[in-house]
């Protein structure tokens, strides 16, 4: 067993960090005020390798490992979990999905582009009245020989007035129920494919949010993922290696407040002395800074099963489950350790608070991620 980074992945963890404090830090407060896509920022994240990490490098990616990818998330969800989303859909649902299950057409026509952030994807599975319960897809995909005709509503889709690639996931056979779901390429500019207006949210605000619109889009037969009916497995394959990037998210946006927390307490003074000479702070840090490092050895768990081609269904539901409850309650104590300047956005903490939430409900709840753990340790 070795707990220890390489010196690859310290010098790969040093440029993220350094890439957050440079280039994501300066406008983070203003992008949230405003919730102002950063779109800037896509294109020198692109540069800097970000947004094809694990991709093949025959099709631009990085061939890098997830621990990397781990690494990467982290840090720049420390200082903006709006970029960060952006990078872990891009990488672990859009180019993951494309990569293991797309054909050499598809590779070559959508993923190489998808890796260099010349493009940008969104994983379109949740509806309005389909979340949790995934496999009751209303969106329909008719088959008519040659192509598919598309038509339903797609709820919540991160990247969703900015991408240009979307993986659809719709109902083909509804007799057949969740084996009858197919995936989909669907490309932005095709015919009856419409963007909803953009959700005003309580954190990741600088993320894009918008529901999709299908209607009578015609799908081409060569854009469906996999074999006929193979879209719900597609759907939670992906969602397992998802799950690990959100994990890692939770991670880094827990030791982002962490950090603040601590130099803040060792700055302000209280009672004549700095607060964190109070034991009830210094408490505060202590739970902290041990259930940061119990999160980080579940998502480092969780990404090495991953590289290591075993089983990681289990450990990723642990890592986003514990994750984004530490990712919580961190952040909520992080803001009582600053006091009233907790609560000024200048802080940075209230924003990290908001934005932890999100790492409870979005690729699976908690509660969903609670049914995923109970029913593999009991059918074990
Ligand atoms: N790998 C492969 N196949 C899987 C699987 C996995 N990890 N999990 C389930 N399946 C298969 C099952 O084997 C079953 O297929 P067969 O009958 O052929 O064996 C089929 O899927 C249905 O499985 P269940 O009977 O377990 O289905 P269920 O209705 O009980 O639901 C669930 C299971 C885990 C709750 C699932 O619906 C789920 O994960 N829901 C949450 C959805 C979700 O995470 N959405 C995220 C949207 S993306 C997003 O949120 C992105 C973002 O914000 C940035
Ligand atoms: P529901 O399924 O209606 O759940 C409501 C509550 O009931 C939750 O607390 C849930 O845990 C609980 N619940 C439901 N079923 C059970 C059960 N069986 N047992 C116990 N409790 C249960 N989706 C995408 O497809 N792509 C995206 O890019 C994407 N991005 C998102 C970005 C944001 C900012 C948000 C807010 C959501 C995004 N989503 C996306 C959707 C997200 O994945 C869903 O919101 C989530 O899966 C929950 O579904 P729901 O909102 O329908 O809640």
């Amino acid at each position: 067993m070795n707990f220890s980074l390489s010196e690859e992945h310290e010098m790969i963890r040093d440029a993220a960090r350094e890439f957050a404090q440079s280039e994501l830090l300066p406008g983070v407060i203003e992008r949230d005020e405003k919730q102002q896509f950063p779109k800037e920022l896509i294109k020198k994240m692109g540069e800097m390798g970000f947004l094809g990490m694990m991709a093949p490098t025959e099709f631009g990616g990085g061939g890098m490992d997830t621990i990397s990818y781990v690494l990467v998330m982290e840090e720049l969800s420390k200082i903006d979990a709006s970029a960060s989303v952006i990078v872990s859909v891009n990488n672990s649902l859009v180019n993951y999905g494309l990569a293991e299950y797309g054909s050499q057409e598809q590779k070559e026509k959508y993923l190489s582009k998808l890796t260099t952030g010349e493009k940008l994807g969104a994983f379109c599975l949740s509806e309005p009245e389909a979340g949790s319960d995934a496999t009751s897809q209303r969106t329909t995909a008719i088959d008519k020989g040659d192509h598919y005709i598309l038509n339903g509503t797609k709820n919540w889709i991160t990247n969703g007035g900015s991408a240009d690639y979307y993986l659809v996931i719709a109902q083909t056979d509804k007799e057949k129920k969740h084996r009858g779901i197919n995936a989909f390429i669907v490309e932005k500019d095709w015919e009856g494919f419409e963007i909803g207006p953009k959700e005003q949210k309580l954190g990741i605000r600088g993320s894009d949010t918008h529901s999709l619109i299908f209607n009578d889009v015609k799908v081409p037969k060569e854009n469906r993922i996999g074999e006929d009916g193979f879209g719900f497995k597609f759907a939670m394959k992906t969602l397992s290696g998802g799950r690990i990037g959100i994990a890692a998210q939770a991670l880094g946006i827990a030791s982002g407040a962490y950090e603040l927390a601590l130099d803040y307490s060792k700055q302000r003074k209280a009672f004549g002395t700095e607060i964190c000479n109070h034991q009830a702070i210094a408490f505060k840090l202590a739970d902290m800074y041990t259930e940061i490092e119990a999160a980080r050895h579940l998502v480092m768990k969780a990404a090495w099963l991953k590289d290591q081609k075993q089983n990681y269904d289990l450990a990723s539901s642990m890592a986003k489950l514990y994750a984004s409850k530490v990712a919580m309650d961190t952040t909520i104590e992080a803001v009582q350790v600053h006091g009233g300047n907790g609560f000024v956005k200048e802080y940075h903490v209230e924003r990290l608070m908001r934005d932890a939430k999100i790492t409870q409900i979005y690729e699976g709840t908690s509660e969903i991620q609670k049914i995923v753990i109970s029913r593999s340790i009991i059918d074990n």
